[in-house]
This record gives structure tokens, sequence and C-alpha cells, in this order.
């Protein structure tokens, strides 16, 4: 019998000019997604959101990765640091959601740590003698900041972040992407398969359909680009025109020249992590499986710092978030469309359009997470 892995091993093996989408066990078996958590949501960098919604010491956010519930907070060095969110005492997670604390206090027995991951103090321990609170602390997480992006990883030899993406530092410079501030974030739970709607973003080919209803008629299909993937990337590009000032450069805006002032980078930095960057604004997504069936999404955006005094750029930014959740509202029923024919028995894949071109390397790339043997047939670069 023919295992999911042997199945995407197969469909990878075909040139990009007779590529078809990855078979649909790769999406709906329980053993892919097993593997998935093991050799890609372990092994990688996973990005939590950005640094600018951590700017005060105490402020955290809370997340799962590969099965790990974890804190990242700011400490009071200012340092951003990412710890387990398991008590040491009889195991709760701790905190939830995000906010500001000044100790991480266990809703169970109050058992309470420092922001450093130390405990600080607990009720009534007084009577045991083995206990000795400087035993214990959080277990530390490694946490990234690059660019502005929060990362974590529970692998120990991950690559620094910023090496890893030293190719999409590159790429986008001009746009110089610390220069962003986020004033938006939300969590959703979506009824589709976590790389049905990572592909989804990847390509811009079904705009002018799915999102016939929004910005659909705005989009020109001969006007995407899709270059060939990296190795811990893909992107395209699409123009934008000036009925979306906030799109454009902002006037003050010396490091972007020509086309690029009115250029949009999808960048889809592998595993998971999908930045729609334009000169003005940006969004992004952050996506951890739940099961095959379910993604769970970090959605934040917000604009470019050029724009920070101009109040009729910061209410667009109100009206496109508006229009961001009917777009949402759009791709949400088509990936879910997706992933339920994908279920279906006899769902078969058919062949890519040149517009799937990140679809193409994003499928080569998940078979080289699964396979570290297997020789992408198109990633360039390091
Ligand atoms: S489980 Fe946390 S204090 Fe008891
Ligand atoms: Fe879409």
């Amino acid at each position: 019998m023919t295992t999911p892995i042997d199945a995407l091993r197969n469909n990878v093996s075909a040139p990009f000019d007779e590529a078809r989408a990855m078979p649909p066990a790769v999406y709906t078996s329980d053993a892919f997604h097993d593997a998935e958590v093991e050799n890609v949501f372990k092994t990688s960098w996973f990005c939590v959101g950005r640094a600018s919604a951590l700017a005060k010491s105490g402020d955290y956010v809370t997340c799962e990765l590969a099965g790990q519930p974890i804190i990242v907070l700011r400490d009071k060095n200012n340092t951003l640091r990412a710890y387990s969110n398991v008590c040491r005492h009889r195991m709760s997670t701790l905190l939830h959601g995000r906010g500001n604390t000044k100790t991480i206090v266990c809703p169970y027995h109050a058992w309470t740590y420092n922001l450093d991951g130390s405990l600080r103090g607990a009720p009534a321990m007084n009577g045991n003698k083995a206990f000795c609170k400087n035993h214990y602390s959080l277990p530390d997480i490694r946490c990234e900041d690059w660019l502005g992006w929060v990362f974590i990883s529970l692998n120990p030899d991950a690559r620094p972040v910023a090496e890893e993406l030293s190719e999409v530092a590159d790429l986008v410079d001009g746009y110089d992407m610390t220069n962003y501030t986020e004033t938006f974030f939300e969590e959703h739970l979506w009824d589709t398969n976590w790389k049905v709607l990572a592909e989804n973003f990847m390509e811009s080919y079904h705009l002018p359909v799915c999102h016939a209803g929004t910005i659909g008629g705005l989009s020109k299909l001969d006007e995407m680009i899709c270059p060939p993937g990296r190795k811990a990337f893909n992107y395209h590009t699409i123009l934008k025109d000036e009925s979306l000032r906030i799109a454009m450069a902002h006037p003050s805006n010396d490091r972007l020249e020509g086309e690029e002032r009115r250029t949009t980078y999808l960048l889809a930095i592998y595993p998971s992590l999908l930045i729609t960057l334009t000169p003005g604004y940006f969004w992004y997504l952050s996506l951890h499986p739940k099961g095959p069936g379910q993604v769970q999404i970090r959605f934040g955006g917000g604009m470019s710092d050029d724009y920070k005094d101009d109040a009729e750029a910061q209410q667009h930014l109100i009206d496109l978030k508006t229009l961001l959740d009917e777009v949402n509202v759009e791709d949400r029923g088509c990936t879910e469309k997706v992933y339920r024919g994908l279920s279906a028995e006899g769902a078969t894949p058919g062949h890519l359009s040149h517009l799937e071109r990140p679809n193409y390397d994003f499928a080569q790339y998940l078979m080289s997470r699964m396979d570290p043997s297997f020789q992408p047939v198109s990633a360039s670069g390091d």
C-alpha cells in the first residue's frame, strides 16, 4: 500500500511544467499530520506575531507549538523570552490568551513565577521537606526577534532565524519590515487543513473567482509574477494601483523606487508564516494545524510607520480591515470547500497553472522535511 509520504514523493518528482496538486492523503490522513508535527512543527521556527505587540515588560502571548503550550513574554530586562506554559506543580497550563502581567500565577493553586521563569512562591508548601522553591523554574524555549517578527522553536539545533531567512531580508530590504506596527490581531479556527490555507495564500490565481464579490475585479492575472521558490520560502508579487493609496509607498519613503513603490510581496515563509507586504501596510497569517481538518490561525496587521502621522491613511486602514474581513470570509468558504472535496473518495489532483508555481515549491519543501535525503527539483539558494 502506498503511504501518504510515498504518494507525495511520487507527486513531487514531476517537473513544474507537468506538475499536479498534492495527493489528498497529504491533507487528510492522520499519519501525514503526525509526521508533519514531528518533522515540520517540532523542528522549525514558528511565528507567534509581531514584537510591537509585546512592547512593554510583562506583555505576553500564548500559543501551542507541536502540542507544547508556550508563553512568549517581554521580561523585566526588555528581552523577549519563551517558556513552557505548564505549571511545575501539578502541570496545569498557566497563562491563556494574551495580556500584561507582573507575575505568572497558576490558576489552580497559585504557584507563582517571575517573568524570568523562576518560582517566586508557592502557598502552603512548608510541610514538604523535600520542596525547595529554588529548584523550580519554567523551562526555556528558544525565542528570536527577526525584523520585528517573533519566532519560537522547540529545536535546539535550528539555525538562527536571521541566517535561515537572510534571503527574505535581502529581497524586501527596501520595505524595512521593522518599520511596520501591528494594530490588529485575531485568532481563528477554520475547518480546513493548514496547507490548503497556506497554498490558497501562495497563489493569486483564485482572486478573480473566489473573490469576485470583493477584490476579484481588481486582480489582473497577467500582472502576477511567480518566480521559482527558495529553500526557506516562496513568494510572488502583484501590482496595486493608486485606487488603494495606502498600498503605495508614502511620499516620504525614499527606500523604494520605481515599480516597487506599488508592488505587493506575498511571502510564504516555511512552514506557515504568510505575509502580505505592501509599501504602506501589511497583514499576515501564522498557521498551526489542529489535526488534519482544522487550522489555528493567528491573523494580524497594521501600517508602515511612514503613515503614522497621516490620520486619513489610518482611517483607510480601518476601511481596509473591513474589506480584509470580507475577503477572509470568501477564503474560508473556498478553503473549507477544498477540504471537503479532498476528503471525498475518488478525489484526484489536477494539473497546476503556471500561476501556482509557489504551490509546487511548497510541495517540494514539504517532501524535503519528510525525508532529509530528498533533493528538491527546484529550490535555489541556501
Ligand atoms: S498545578 Fe499549578 S499550582 Fe498546582
Ligand atoms: Fe484569497
